[in-house]
């Protein structure tokens, strides 16, 4: 019997050793008073009753394996967006979605682009992937600088993640950056609009995602029930683009990652679309509020089109951040060490909260 390896374990790739972790926002400890939670992007709003009702329908049925391919949900997103079901593929949250698609474009020795600082799930997925992460900082305005990012396209890039309304900034992407952008772009690249904050987005320029999408043969749309649509914790998400790219994206998707009371439940909210949306417009409301406040009180916030603001206080965001957290109730929000704090618009008295702890603070930079 060889024994030289018998303590040898089995060993991950390395890319995976090399990981950066996802930090998810803070949620409090479960002995304090509830705190004010802006810190994951969520709605502020609890279910609707029409969404709680299929939710309990489909709670007597989870003896059974959801459909595989979700199609009744699948196909109602397809009509809602005005494309057919071969284009749209359906996944455990957009994150999931996002990762099939990596999976299916990218590998190692391939680069996936993307700007800097974005939705941090990006460089994560890449490495799970195998390729290599394209990192391009933002402008000083927190945006894209899609001249930079085309300048950084080699032939080894495969995939291009643009994030419209950016997270954790806020700005959107116009149509007027996005068609130069795509016309710089060789056509073998795949460019994703991640569009997870789309319902909040009131930016008249912005970049139109189903339009495009008429436009341009190698672009895909990636969205959410999780935000506007309010269902984080269900995990349902979505991408739509051309039949031929996302049928190896399905390929990729976990069987039945998708659960019966999650696809009841993302249907029952397109049926409710407009109720959504007018939730989502209370938010839009109140993030103009918040911001007309930082504002006046002399803070440099970005444009906002999510449901979120960045306050881009470099070396004091730890402070910040603890100084917002030690409230009573806790003032959660999410910290991006080093460079900023972001917070999510919640209901009105979250928000209140929120400004009168900051309007306390004294270490603005
Ligand atoms: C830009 C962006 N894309 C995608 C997601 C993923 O959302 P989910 O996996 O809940 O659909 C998020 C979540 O915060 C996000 O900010």
């Amino acid at each position: 019997m060889p024994d030289a390896h018998a303590s040898a374990l089995p060993e991950a790739r390395p890319a995976i050793a090399a990981l950066p972790a996802y930090v998810p926002g803070a949620r409090g400890a479960a002995d304090a008073a509830p705190p004010v939670k802006l810190s994951s992007n969520e709605s502020p709003d609890a279910p609707l009753p029409s969404v709680v009702a299929a939710l309990e329908r489909a709670a007597g049925g989870v003896n059974r394996y959801p459909d595989m391919g979700a199609a009744e949900v699948t196909a109602r997103i397809a009509r809602e967006v005005g494309r057919d079901a071969a284009e749209v593929v359906v996944a455990a949250g957009s994150v999931a979605v996002l990762a099939h698609i990596l999976q299916a474009y990218a590998g190692p020795g391939d680069e996936v682009m993307f700007a800097w600082r974005s939705f941090e799930a990006y460089p994560i997925l890449t490495r799970i992937a195998g390729a290599e992460p394209v990192m391009v900082p933002l402008t000083a305005e927190a945006r894209h600088d899609l001249g930079a990012m085309a300048a950084a396209v080699t032939s080894r890039t495969r995939v291009v993640m643009l994030c419209s309304p950016n997270n954790p900034t806020g700005p959107t992407l116009t149509q007027a950056e996005l068609d130069s952008f795509m016309a710089s772009v060789p056509s073998r690249v795949l460019v994703v609009l991640d569009e997870a904050y789309l319902e909040y987005v009131r930016d008249p320029q912005v970049a139109d995602g189903p339009a495009s999408l008429e436009r341009y043969p190698n672009l895909m749309l990636l969205r959410t029930f999780s935000k506007a649509y309010g269902l984080a914790g269900l995990r349902v998400g979505y991408a739509v683009g051309p039949a031929a790219l996302i049928s190896p994206v399905r390929a990729c998707v976990t069987p039945f990652s998708v659960s019966g009371p999650a696809q009841l439940a993302a249907i029952a909210s397109l049926d409710a679309r407009d109720e959504l949306e007018k939730r989502a417009a209370r938010v839009v409301a109140e993030r103009g509020r918040v911001l007309e406040a930082l504002r006046a009180d002399g803070w440099d916030v970005p444009d906002a089109q999510g449901n979120f603001v960045w306050l881009g206080v470099g070396d004091a965001t730890a402070a910040l951040a603890a100084h917002l957290g030690a409230a009573d109730p806790a003032v959660l929000v999410r910290p991006f060490a080093g460079e900023g704090v972001r917070v999510t618009i919640g209901a009105p008295a979250e928000n209140d909260a929120f400004l009168a702890r900051l309007a306390t603070w004294d270490g603005r930079p």
